[in-house]
């Protein structure tokens, strides 16, 4: 009998007690031995629940117990859930997280202390909820060099992005839509300013080269300056407008790393991923493109991946060697104002066009008022697409809005 412990009994804690509890013959099943939920740490109680006496308010209840061998951490949240992880994993229990801010930013360290202790620090929950995506990136896909990993990793924000392109709302009414649906948090910067897509894609980038990316380094745009406008000219070019986070090795070595508002053409796999859906592309030289697609939030979806981590647990106690990766040393990150692309741009002006924008390609929209132009660059380094939009401040053109196209090409 495998004894567990819960940390947090929020959505997603309450998701694995509750998906352990209803499916315990089949994860009995699978995990080859019954699994039983020993201790569940909550500041509440919740006398109702069939497991009611197993809520504890003290952390040691866990942290002491030699039976409890496996800890579902579910708190969010760096501390106290960091703490909490160091100590679980020092006496020689494996932990199994869905917090991305946690293994963001201390992945390397944790994931060495399990090697050192020879135990489990699994995370599959921490990115695309329900999606299998850990357990893909470091076992069946290893055959591979990654040519690259783009995702839509945030549910929260397609959804407002999907509700601005179907029903052509702004950012401000999507997201008081999405609030009152319960998608976005009342303080909802993590999910709009791209911060939670960041954790996500240095989780997925860390994975798959080897090496922790800080998110820190990383080039983090969020959604609040998309326009139903420019999601008009991006219908009227062939595609839409999506938060992408997205990684890609470089010849010289360095990585590109971005998180941002990106135009994807409508032959793109993401393109047509909405509402709360997540889809991560994955591309492998030998797969060549792979989608993951589904659920990346929500109580039982999450609570999936990490009771399907509890049963790998349970099977390995030993630790999963492939489900590795060092600190970083140097900076692996290539610097955003170097990585190129073709740019969006909307602007406003009364005369004509500066000549820098000569050859670009135009494009229309229905019900444009008559000052307002958009256009698409050639493909140029961030640092002259700033230039570009100097410049055009300084002809009197009022640079509107400013969008990467997606390069997901090979
Ligand atoms: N706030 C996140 C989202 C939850 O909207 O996708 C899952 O990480």
């Amino acid at each position: 009998m495998a004894k567990i412990a819960i940390m947090g009994h929020g959505v997603v804690g309450s998701g694995v007690a509750e998906l352990l509890w209803n499916n315990r013959e089949t994860v009995e099943k699978n995990a080859l031995e019954p699994v039983s939920v020993k201790r569940i740490l909550d500041l509440r109680s919740f006398p109702k629940l069939p497991y009611a006496d197993q809520f504890t308010t003290d952390v040691n209840d866990i942290l002491q117990d030699n039976e409890i061998t496996i800890v579902a951490e579910a708190m969010g949240g760096v501390n106290p859930a960091y703490e909490f992880v160091s100590d679980c994993l020092k006496r020689g229990k494996s932990v199994v997280t869905s917090n991305k801010e946690l293994v963001a930013q201390k992945g390397a360290e944790l994931l060495a202390l399990a090697a050192k202790e020879n135990v489990n620090f699994l995370f599959e929950a921490s990115v695309g909820g329900g999606i299998p995506i850990i357990h893909p990136l470091h076992k069946c896909l290893t055959a591979n060099r990654i040519n690259g990993i783009m995702g839509i990793l945030n549910g929260t924000t397609n959804f407002i992005l999907t509700s601005m392109y179907q029903k052509g709302m702004s950012f401000d009414d999507a997201l008081k839509m999405a609030q009152e649906l319960g998608y976005a948090e009342r303080e909802p910067s993590a999910d709009v300013d791209g911060h939670d897509t960041c954790r996500k894609i240095c989780i997925l980038a860390s994975l798959a080269y080897g090496k922790h990316i800080y998110p820190q380094y990383v080039h983090t745009e969020g959604i609040r300056h998309v326009t139903p406008e420019d999601i008009a000219y991006a219908e009227s070019w062939g595609g839409t407008v999506k938060l992408i986070g997205s990684v890609k090795p470089l010849p010289n070595g360095k990585l590109a790393l971005m998180v941002c508002p990106m135009l994807l053409p409508n032959s793109c796999p993401l393109a047509p991923i909405s509402d709360v859906f997540n889809g991560v592309l994955v591309k492998g030289d030998a797969t060549g493109d792979v989608m993951f697609y589904g659920r990346g939030a929500g109580k039982l979806p999450t609570a999936s991946a990490m009771v399907g981590d509890i049963i790998d647990a349970v099977k390995h106690h030993a630790t999963i060697p492939t489900l590795h990766w060092a600190e970083c040393g140097e900076n692996p990150t290539e610097p955003f104002e170097d990585i190129p692309a073709a740019f969006y741009f909307r602007v406003n002006t009364r005369g004509k066009l500066p000549r820098e924008v000569r050859g670009f390609e135009l494009l229309k929209r229905d019900h444009a008022p008559d000052d307002e132009k958009a256009f698409i660059t050639r493909v140029m380094p961030d640092s002259e697409a700033t230039r570009l939009s100097t410049a055009l401040e300084d002809a009197g053109v009022a640079v509107c809005s400013r969008i990467r196209l997606a390069d997901f090409g090979d």
